[in-house]
């Protein structure tokens, strides 16, 4: 690939993952020289992997005539090492706006927000993390082992390990047999796939899921969640999105309601069944006011 079509790319990846980017910040790709210092120098370690406290996101008009918008209003909740955590809510209840305060996309209006003990406005924070955007938009013209090299380049992956990185998430999400193909032959289910796998390249501890299964048929939902469970099973902490309660019944340790901006509840789905007397799908209408 040229160094123009990379560069191109590059922009590419930053702008599709971008809405508000921070000023003071040139590139959200890590640095994996880094990523193996920080181990040894005294990098903040604390019990959880998320940790958000009263966190408030308030997007301003800004000259537009349009009014602020509060999209999110003291948000405090954290998710511990190894846990898949489903983060819930309708349209519009903040899950994408929170996330993107993690990845250091939206700055906080005020509040806390910290990924492994440190201050998502670090760079540093987001060594560790792979993330799925809600919408993704990968080079049509490449086959999947061709994309997952161009992000292994991104990342500075060396070459021997990219190989063998990319043999090891194209297995994980069953693509394998395509892995030649150009994406723009993909079904929909495998260019999510495709996406999972884009999120997994660099090995990353906590995985940042932005409704991974919105679109795809049961077949495509089931095996995002056999992926997730997969990840699970490697030790991985999950953090996704999602309205489909089905699923996320199915594949979550916890669950937190989101519902204009504001908790609504949080907790383990079968302590909050037994406290409501209610299955899942009936909390989430019931704290959304439908029911
Ligand atoms: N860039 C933006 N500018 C203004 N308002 C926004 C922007 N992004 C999201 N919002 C508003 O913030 C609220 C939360 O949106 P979002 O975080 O995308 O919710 P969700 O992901 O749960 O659907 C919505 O009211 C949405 O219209
Ligand atoms: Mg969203």
């Amino acid at each position: 690939m040229s160094t123009q079509i990379l560069e191109r790319e590059k922009s590419e990846v930053a702008s599709s993952r971008t809405r508000e980017p921070r000023r003071d910040e040139g590139t959200n790709c890590p640095d994996p020289a880094s990523k193996s210092l920080a181990g040894c120098m005294g990098y903040p370690q604390s019990a959880a992997v998320i940790e958000i406290k009263d966190l408030r996101v308030v997007y301003r008009g800004k000259g537009t005539g349009q009014p602020d918008r509060t999209a999110v209003n003291g948000l405090s909740l954290s998710v511990q090492p190894g846990e898949v955590f489903g983060f819930l809510g309708p349209n519009g209840a903040g899950k994408t706006t929170t996330m993107n305060v993690l990845l250091g996309f939206v700055n906080a209006t005020s509040g806390e927000a910290r990924l492994f003990g440190t201050d998502v406005r670090e760079p540093i924070a987001r060594q560790r993390i792979g993330y799925l955007p809600e919408l993704t938009y990968y080079y049509r013209f490449l086959s999947a082992e061709e994309l997952l090299r161009f992000y292994a380049r991104i990342f500075r992956i060396p070459r021997p390990e990219t190989e063998r990185r990319i043999d090891e998430v194209l297995k994980l999400v069953e693509l394998e047999h395509a892995r030649r193909r150009l994406i723009r032959t993909y079904s929909k289910g495998m260019q999510q796939r495709v996406g999972l796998a884009q999120a997994l390249i660099n090995n990353p501890d906590l995985l940042i899921f932005d409704e991974p299964t919105s679109g795809l048929d049961p077949v495509g939902r089931m095996k995002v969640r056999e992926i997730i469970q997969r990840l699970k099973n490697e030790g991985k902490t999950v953090f996704f999105s999602s309205h489909e309660l089905g699923e996320v019944e199915t594949v979550c340790d916890r669950v937190a309601i989101l519902h204009q901006g504001e908790l609504k509840v949080e907790g383990r789905i079968a302590d909050l069944v037994r406290q409501h007397q209610l299955n899942l799908e009936q909390i989430f209408l019931k704290v959304i006011g439908y029911v």
